[in-house]
This record gives structure tokens, sequence and C-alpha cells, in this order.
């Protein structure tokens, strides 16, 4: 964690423009600047960076951002990566960089011994004659020497010290006790070869340093692989198996494949699909989705026969719904796995499979049809419950709402009930606690950001005037969507209006990435208003109102619910509700003027 008032020092000493004009050629327009955007192709231009705003936006693509979002996504650095970039050229000393220094110092002989484990394991596989069992084995899963020496494939010999006895003397026990190398003996004093006997897979991070191993068993003894344990520079949940491989085919290709196991990883690359990794011993985590999304969010799974059938394996997707990728599934038939199948199908049939694959929707529902009867209410329900598990996890409200109307078109059941539906399964509760009253009704989260609250959102954080008149005059809750209260109770509770300047708000909702999006749209909205005073007055009114509405459908669709589930109580209390409030109800307003 980098502290906020260092980040807000980086940020104002670094330039936007000065930062991407290094990139990017960028022209004067108006008071901003722009260019054909870097981040897809284009003729005309539609990138612009704004140097009061210190923001850039392409309204073509829709990426933008300050300036860490944009050394970032250019230089496909994490936060933490890019802040520490511009803090160097700004000439900021970060404490952390000083503690991140050390802290690589002190693990820098951990990562010599693995290295020079991974050197050893490959000079073993070296010395074995063709006759040993190893030989046979490579030749059994015809691995070529081209796969072999690109995976750094090694041997660990069949001994109780042969590594211990090479790497002792260099690297010391205790180091190669730290990296995971070596095993402390029962009872006595002493050490081990963790790995003895095994085919040596290198795990390695995204700078190509080995970090840890997989080990598998040359025979169908148990257990079948060996992992490093976590070590101080292995994190099994943290990095992906062939990423380092795959990098520039990820990038290339704008999409990633995920296999399950090792000889998935190596089978597919030497069939020349170089975007696949595998998140080896865990199941896939969110640190590894998100270090996939740096460089793509097109995501395709590729199950093995077996566990394709597994409704388990299907609910591990809903981790990357929720990091909000472009999730494909392809499946292998008849017991694969994608390395057998290339092997007795060859490249070109397997990548057909891959082609084939389906959007997880539309996968997921095919596969729910063949276990419950779709024409049945039970198995609509079924179905449907299992289907909603995943659309809540979008993050977007469009895409939300736009499956939501997919579901209830193929399963013939009103939209209505299944919002019903969708805030039940509610299992984990979300971060951003509901107010009190929002409790009995359908999702409120599932309302869009209207224009109005955006549009005064983006009033508020590119004005510092109307910022000030806010004061007192509406709170966050009355903001509808709950992204643009939470937004809004930002803005309103700062102390000062620098605080939530738009390219501040960005540096503060890093990781929040609907938020972050929100925030561009809202500067945007403001950028064409006329009269931004009367734009904020007119907002007001209408914020006003578009509550009353929505509370009133929020309530009626609530009461229709209940009286479809028999719910007479909840009907009345809601009934009350609705009396009340349409008896406080004004109508008024007036419409915003905004620049065509
Ligand atoms: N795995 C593990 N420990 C085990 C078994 C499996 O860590 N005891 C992990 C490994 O990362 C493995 C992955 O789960 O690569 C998938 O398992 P499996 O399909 O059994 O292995 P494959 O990689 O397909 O190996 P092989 O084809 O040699 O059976
Ligand atoms: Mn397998």
């Amino acid at each position: 964690m980098i502290a906020q008032h260092l980040l807000d020092q980086i940020q104002d000493r670094s330039d936007i423009v000065e930062v991407i004009q290094r990139v990017v050629p960028l022209k004067r327009a108006g008071r901003g600047f722009t260019a054909p955007c870097p981040f897809h192709s284009e003729k005309t231009p539609s990138f612009v960076v704004s140097a009061d705003k210190q923001i850039f936006h392409c309204f073509g693509c829709g990426v933008g951002g300050n300036v860490f979002s944009f050394v970032m996504k250019y230089e496909k650095l994490t936060f933490p990566e890019a802040v520490r970039q511009l803090a160097q050229s700004a000439g900021i000393l970060l404490e952390e960089d000083e503690e991140f220094r050390k802290r690589e110092d002190s693990r820098q002989p951990v990562y010599n011994a693995v290295a020079a484990a991974a050197e050893f394991f490959r000079m073993e596989l070296g010395k074995t004659p063709t006759d040993a069992p190893i030989q046979k084995y490579i030749a059994k899963r015809r691995l070529t020497d081209e796969a072999l020496s690109k995976f750094k494939i090694g041997y660990s010999p069949d001994a109780w010290d042969s590594l211990l006895k090479k790497l002792a003397k260099d690297h010391g026990t205790e180091t190669l006790l730290r990296a995971g190398l070596l095993l402390e003996r029962d009872g006595k004093t002493g050490y081990y070869d963790r790995f003895r006997n095994r085919m040596m897979f290198p795990i390695t991070d995204l700078k190509g340093r080995v970090i840890g191993f997989g080990a598998r068993v040359l025979d169908d003894s148990q257990p079948k692989y060996l992992n490093s344990p976590e070590t101080e520079i292995y994190h099994k949940g943290r990095v992906l198996y062939g990423f380092y491989e795959g990098i520039e085919a990820i990038r290339r290709e704008n999409r990633a494949l995920i296999v399950e196991g090792y000889m998935d990883v190596i089978g597919c690359h030497a069939a020349g699909v170089e975007i696949a990794t595998a998140a080896s011993g865990t199941s896939l985590t969110t640190d590894q989705i998100r270090a996939l999304k740096r460089f793509t969010s097109n995501i395709t799974v590729l199950f093995d026969a077996d566990k394709a059938g597994e409704a388990a394996t299907l609910r591990g997707l809903d981790l990357l719904v929720e990091e909000n990728c472009n999730v494909q599934v392809a499946s292998l038939a008849e017991g694969h796995d994608p390395d057998s199948f290339v092997k007795e199908f060859g490249a070109e049939k397997f990548r057909e499979q891959l082609d084939a694959a389906q959007p997880l929707f539309d996968y997921k529902y095919q596969f729910l049809t063949r276990r419950h009867d779709p024409r049945k209410v039970e198995g609509k329900s079924q179905i449907a419950a299992e289907m909603l598990a995943t659309i809540r996890r979008i993050p977007n409200e469009i895409t939300k709402d736009g499956y939501l109307a997919e579901l209830s078109r193929r399963l013939g059941i009103a939209e209505d009930a299944l919002r019903v539906e969708l805030k039940k399964s509610a299992s984990t509760p979300r971060a951003i606690e509901l107010s009190q009253d929002d409790r009995k009704m359908p999702d409120a989260a599932s309302v869009p950001v209207s224009v109005i609250e955006k549009l005064l959102i983006g009033l508020l954080i590119t004005d510092s005037k109307l910022w000030g008149k806010s004061r007192g005059r509406f709170e966050d809750g009355d903001f509808v969507s709950e992204d643009a209260r939470l937004v809004a109770g930002m803005v309103l509770q700062a102390q000062d209006w620098t605080e939530v300047q738009p390219a501040r708000m960005l540096s503060v909702l890093h990781d929040r990435e609907n938020l972050s999006l929100l925030v561009l749209q809202a500067v945007h909205q403001a950028e064409i208003v006329e009269d931004s005073s009367k734009a904020f007055e007119d907002c007001l009114k209408q914020l006003d109102e578009a509550r009353g509405k929505d509370r009133l459908k929020r309530l009626r669709d609530a009461i229709a619910a209940c009286e479809k589930a028999n719910d007479i109580d909840g009907r009345n209390i809601l009934l009350r509700e609705l009396n009340e409030t349409s008896r406080k109800g004004k109508p008024n307003g007036t419409e915003v003027q905004i620049k065509s």
C-alpha cells in the first residue's frame, strides 16, 4: 500500500500531457490535446488528453483515466509498479521503494538458489542415458527438445541428497531450505532433497526468474505432482504456469487460454497455441486473474473432458465474471485433456475446438438444460438459480440487465421474478451496505446510473463553486444507483474540493474499475453541458423526482413479487409504504439542456 498523500504528490509532479507526450505524439486542440488512440487502431484521432483535469479518454474504445492509469495500460504495469515508475521520474523517493529494495535484496539468495537448482536439474537430465526411465518417459509423452528447452524441463535424480551435495557449499542449507528445495529429517539433524526422481517443471515469474517447481512422477505412483511450498518468492496463488512463455502471444492475440495442468500448457504451446497458461496446484485465484487482465480480459477456459461435467468447475468461473472478464468456455470430448487431445488429433483439430468455444452464459445454460428440464417449473427454477449466481457477479449494470432479459426470454420467466431471486441469491454481503429502507426491494444496484446522476457528479468534481454550493443541499442517499451513491458519498464528504478533482478521484479509486469508469463518464457529461450552474439546479430537481419515481416503481415491483409468493404480510407492509410515498411525491422538474 502506498499512502494517498504520496500518490497525490507523485500525481502533482507528473504532468499527464508530458508523460503521454513521451510516447504518443499529441496535437493541441482547444484546451486539450488529441492523438490517434494508442490502445486501439484508428485513423481519425479520438484520444483526448485534458491538461486542466489531468485525465485522458478515448471516445473510440472507451479507455481513460489519470496519469497512473495511462502508464499502467501503456506499459502493462500493475498500479504499484506504475506509481513507482512515475515517482522515479518525478524524483520522489518512496519509503515503500526503500523497503521494497531491502526485501528484494534479502530475497536475492533465494532467487539464486532456485535458479541454481533449475540449472542443476537441467544438467542432470542431460546426463541421463537414453534408456533411463526419465528419457523413456519423455519419449512416451512426446516432449520435443524444443519444448524441453523452452520450459527448461529437468530431472531430479533418484537419490536423497544429490541437490544438497551439489548446492550446499555455494548456497548454504539455510537458503536451500528457504527456497523450498530441502526437507528436514525426522528426529535427526540434517536435511534431504525434497524432489527426487521426478520430471521437474520450473515455474517462472513475469520477469522470467524461476521461483519454484512442479515435479511429476515418472510412473503412476502418488502423489502425481509435488509442488514447491510457499516461500518468500513463490506464492502459488499469484503465478500462472506458462504465462511468461506465453506473454507475447497473449498480448498479440488479446486473449488467454486457461488450461488445467503443466503438461497441458506444454502440449498447447507445442501445438502453436502459445496463449495457454495454467493455475498450477490451486484453483484460479483473483490475483491470477488480475495478473492476466493487465494483458487481456478475453479469457477462454478449456476444461478436461471429465471436469467439464462438474457444476463446481463452472462455479469457479464466476470469479472471472466478477473481475469483468469476457469468458468463453471450450471443452474436449471423450476423456481427453488438451495434451492428449493434441497428440491424438493434431494441432488443427485442437484449434477447431478452441474456435468452437462458447460464451460462458450460453455454455452454462446449455449445460444446465441437460441436467434440469427447462419446460418444468422445478427445472426452470434450478436453472435460474444457477444462472443468477453468475449473473449477479457481473459488475457492469447494463450487461447484467442484458443477461437478465435474455434469461427471462429463454426460460419464459418474468424479469421481475428473476430480479427478486437475484436479490435473494446474494450469498455474500456486498461491500456497500444498502440503506435500511432498500432492504425489502429488488436490487437497487440493477438501476443503471442515470445521466442525471452522472452529470451531477461530473459537475461537482469539475467545478469547485458548484461543489461549494452542494453542501447541505442533498446527500449521497439521494442517488438511486449504488455506484453513484458511493462516488457521491466521497465527493460530498471531502474536506476540500482539491480532494475530489477527477484525477485524484481516479487515483483513490484505482482498484475499482466500475467506479473509475463512472467518474470518467461523469466528467464527460459535465463537459457537454452549456450552462453548468443551470444544469446543476436542474439536476437537483430531477434527482428529487427520479428518486420518488424509482421508489414507487421498486415498491410496486416488490408488491407484485410478494403477491406472487403469497406473502400477504409483506405485501401489506409495502402497500402502506407505497401509500405514504406517493402522498409525499410532488411532481416537478425541468429538462436539463445538453449540447448536441
Ligand atoms: N496437480 C497437483 N498435484 C497433484 C495433481 C495435480 O498440483 N497431485 C495440479 C498440477 O498443476 C497439474 C494439474 O493439477 O498439472 C492438473 O492435474 P492433472 O490433469 O492430473 O495433470 P496433468 O498436468 O494433465 O498431467 P498428466 O497429463 O501428466 O497427467
Ligand atoms: Mn490433465
